[in-house]
């Protein structure tokens, strides 16, 4: 996947998180703490909102499930994702809590993705298992990068699966029948060549969407917290999510602005 090409000027850094993420589908990033923060201090006010609990009483997240009922839990992630979508601060501070991994893998001229997923696992959940898929088997386009951020640290069912690149090209070359299976029996037939990513609050995880990936039953004692969102480069195609309906220009460069504005001069047509 690396050009090899004596026109390739990517730089050494964004050479090597290339290979890794070419290899594994994914890299784990230090996030920018202080935009981190401010992302969960949004989601946390949101949450005592819905539980209407003041501030200072809230229980962490990862001990959610001790506030909130199995059958509450979707209903809580949409008010949630209400309340911090009403402005683009939050937009903001997520693009800034992870602009290194974003400009090195996708570019510095960007689409956001207008309203980033949450994701809120409660323990023994059925309802919150997230099926394996593919999102480019639905229509989305490959240009894209995941950004996920976990807003607790995550260990064993509590985290994202993948089935890493080289594992997907394997099973697919075994049996081409592989994608008329149900979620169902495809997770199944994956599941010893899956992967589950521990990572931890503080990190954040770039991922290839194209890969399968899921969320299986939270077996563990903690509640699972997380957004993702995707970025693209501005001028890449776009399939069924289309520029200013799903994804919004975030920084749109001077000359594209000047070259959109640009008219020619009627006498010289
Ligand atoms: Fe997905």
């Amino acid at each position: 996947m690396n050009s090899g090409s004596s026109w390739d000027f990517r730089d050494k850094q964004e050479l090597i998180a290339s290979q890794e993420y070419n290899k594994e589908g994914y890299i784990i990033e230090k996030a920018d703490f202080q935009h981190l923060e401010l992302i969960k201090n949004a989601v946390q006010k949101a949450y005592c909102d819905f539980c209407n609990i003041n501030e200072k009483e809230v229980q962490d997240l990862e001990n959610a499930h001790l506030s909130i009922s199995h059958d509450k839990s979707n209903d809580l992630r949409l008010h949630i994702m209400q309340a911090i979508y009403q402005n683009t601060g939050f937009h903001k501070n997520y693009y800034y809590a992870a602009k290194n991994i974003i400009h090195s893998l996708c570019g510095n001229e960007l689409a956001m993705q207008k309203r980033p997923g949450l994701s809120v696992n409660l323990p023994q959940n059925p309802s919150d298992v997230l099926p394996i898929h593919a999102d480019t088997w639905n229509g989305v386009s490959p240009f894209e990068l995941n950004i996920w951020i976990p807003l607790v640290d995550c260990a064993n069912s509590m985290c994202l699966y993948i089935l890493k690149r080289n594992s997907y090209k394997r099973r697919l070359n075994e049996s081409k029948e592989l994608l008329r299976l149900t979620s169902d029996e495809l997770f199944n037939e994956l599941r010893d060549d899956l992967t589950w990513i521990p990572i931890e609050y503080g990190q954040i995880l770039a991922f290839d969407q194209s890969l399968p990936h899921g969320y299986s039953l939270n077996e563990e004692r903690n509640t699972h917290w997380s957004i993702n969102c995707r970025f693209k480069g501005l001028h890449t195609p776009y399939w069924d999510k289309k520029l200013g309906e799903y994804f919004m220009p975030i920084t749109v460069k001077n000359c594209t602005r000047l070259g959109m504005d640009y008219s020619h001069p009627e006498s010289w047509i």
